[in-house]
């Protein structure tokens, strides 16, 4: 028995990631991509495929195997100690797909100095840091690869558009910084035709305009995350930056019924461990939110908000046993969730619960917790195994 159907045996709680989903939604953003492309552009477009936050919660290092051999152009994280992790990952795969650090630069030398090691693409987003990058990268004889964050309008970060050019035309002096990428973010890419994001569009179109005609050509040009995908394909930019489309799902559920081809890649199951008769007007879990409205079978589930489940699917949540839906019934505990079989129940000992995933999607949890579902599955805790199905290699 191999080790990981071990896991499986141990766990009753498990999140199963379908790698052909992953691969799957990959090409149909690959395709929406190339779409959008003039003739003059086919060739030179980019796809970042997005694996931060443990690639949202799927395990990062073997998701971002699997899309590297797929044929993503880069691998996007959020922090260096996530590039870190996955570059060393990378070269024991032999894989050198390249990693573009999206977040900012450490402050302490040293770790400055780690990094610079490396051949990610650096993320810039003050001068200053670059000026200090720049001087590490020169100690060490290297040029390293630097992309230009300017803000368009989510006011995170990045450089503001109204100052930006003066701040490139600085940057690029730096002889140690090969300025080889320009990007920005959308607020709201993800509601079709959106106004705020047409202008976002614009402004950085009209500011790149102005700056590869004075300053700078740059080899990459991006604004897309899904919703820039899906929404707002122009041709100025040539790169990409999928994320939760990846993991298969459209990043606002209000839209979620528009037919987007996307498989959702994370299965999030449990067994039915405990089986027990409960007489009508009982209390069900802690605080006594729920009282049983008649005499009915409680089944509990080895799942809780120790394995990410939300605890706000306190009587609202819904699980899925043999393609029936069943109630949450009470508050949802650390290790535990319970819910009403009814006084007839179809429902055994070890039948398999869907808490999410192909059968009944994220969007549902989500909705019922208040919130989208990429804090759904970024959440989901170290102690749910991932186990890793129709893996290429
Ligand atoms: C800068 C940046 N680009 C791309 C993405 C990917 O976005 P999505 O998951 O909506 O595709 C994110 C995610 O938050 C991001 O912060």
């Amino acid at each position: 028995m191999g080790k990981k159907s071990m896991q499986v045996l141990i766990n009753d709680s498990y999140a199963e990631i379908d790698l052909k989903a992953l691969k799957n939604n990959f090409f149909i953003v690959k395709k929406l991509f190339s779409k959008s492309s003039s003739k003059r552009n086919i060739n030179n477009k980019f796809i970042c495929s997005i694996v931060k936050a443990d690639a949202y919660g799927h395990g990062m290092l073997r998701c971002a195997e699997e899309l590297a051999l797929a044929g993503t152009d880069f691998l996007g994280t959020a922090d260096y100690s996530e590039s870190l992790r996955l570059s060393a990952y990378l070269k024991t795969k032999k894989i050198n797909t390249t990693i573009f650090c999206m977040g900012t630069l450490p402050t302490a030398k040293t770790y400055l100095e780690v990094i610079a090691n490396e051949n990610f693409h650096y993320t810039i987003v003050d001068v200053n840091d670059a000026k200090i990058l720049n001087s590490v990268a020169k100690s060490f004889n290297k040029t390293l690869n630097v992309q230009i964050q300017v803000d368009s309008g989510m006011n995170r970060v990045g450089f503001p558009i109204e100052s930006a050019y003066e701040a490139i035309a600085e940057i690029l002096k730096l002889k140690n910084l090969n300025v080889v990428g320009i990007y920005s973010h959308f607020a709201t890419s993800e509601i079709p035709h959106h106004k705020f994001a047409v202008r976002q569009v614009n402004a950085f179109k009209n500011f790149l305009h102005e700056a590869e005609a004075d300053l700078h050509k740059f080899k990459y040009k991006h604004i897309s995350n899904t919703g820039g995908v899906f929404n707002h394909n122009d041709d100025t930019f040539n790169f990409i930056r999928p994320g939760i489309s990846l993991y298969g799902y459209y990043p606002d559920d209000e839209y979620y019924d528009i037919k987007t081809g996307l498989k959702p890649v994370m299965n999030f199951k449990s067994k039915v461990r405990f089986i027990k008769k409960v007489p009508k007007g009982k209390s069900i879990s802690y605080g006594r939110r729920y009282f049983t409205d008649k005499d009915t079978y409680i089944a509990s589930i080895p799942v809780g908000y120790g394995d990410g489940y939300p605890r706000s699917l306190t009587n609202k949540g819904e699980v899925i046993i043999k393609k029936k839906k069943y109630d949450i019934v009470g508050t949802v505990c650390m290790d535990w969730v319970m819910i009403d079989i009814g006084p007839k129940p179809e429902v055994k000992i070890n039948d398999e619960v869907i808490l999410f995933g192909a059968e009944y999607p994220v969007y549902e949890v989500a909705k019922h917790s208040g919130t989208i579902p990429y804090e759904i599955t970024s959440n989901i805790t170290q102690r749910i195994p991932r186990i890793y199905i129709n893996k290429s290699r």
